[in-house]
């Protein structure tokens, strides 16, 4: 047994206006990462800003602003062994014209600037995240009844 990791996932604007939510979260659900917490919601400026703070002053934040906070997204935490870097390496390269096919972004996104997902880079960034998308309440913690055959 190993010990579980958790991650915060992001379907950006595009991602649902795509239609693409269902086969994103497919993935991650056959890849044996548990749901723990997802919703829709519209993200606030404020909480974009807080979110993505690490990129203020940047060229491209003003952008990213618009994009992230133009029309509803889905907010994930997801949980499994090495779940952070699995994840990372499921969504693909952040410039999706550079990610790999077979990845997230590298079948569903063309550019940087519409790259349909975000994933948490590391254990404390995916902390902090989660805080600020969910409350301690709104996230689940149960047994799949898979567990037992995605470990050994
Ligand atoms: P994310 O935070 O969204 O998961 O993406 P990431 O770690 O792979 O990339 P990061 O460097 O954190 O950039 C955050 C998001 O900002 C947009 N971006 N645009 N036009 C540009 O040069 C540029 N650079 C970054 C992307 O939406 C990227 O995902
Ligand atoms: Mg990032």
């Amino acid at each position: 047994m190993t010990l579980a990791e958790r991650t915060f996932v992001l379907l950006k604007p595009d991602a649902v206006q795509r239609g693409l939510v269902g086969r994103i979260v497919a993935r991650f659900e056959a890849r044996g990462l548990k749901l723990l917490g997802m919703k829709l919601l519209t993200v606030p400026r404020t909480l974009a800003e807080t979110y993505y703070a690490e990129h203020r002053g940047k060229a491209f934040f003003e952008p990213l602003m618009a994009y992230i906070t133009s029309g509803p997204v889905v907010a994930i935490v997801l949980e499994g062994e090495g779940a952070v870097a699995v994840v990372r390496k499921m969504m693909g390269k952040t410039n999706a014209a550079e990610a790999e096919p077979g990845t997230i972004r590298g079948d569903f996104a063309l550019t940087i600037g519409r790259n349909v997902i975000h994933g948490s880079d590391g254990l404390e960034s995916a902390k902090r995240e989660i805080g600020l998308f969910f409350k301690a309440d709104e996230l689940r913690a149960y047994t799949r009844i898979d567990e037992a055959w995605l470990d050994e």
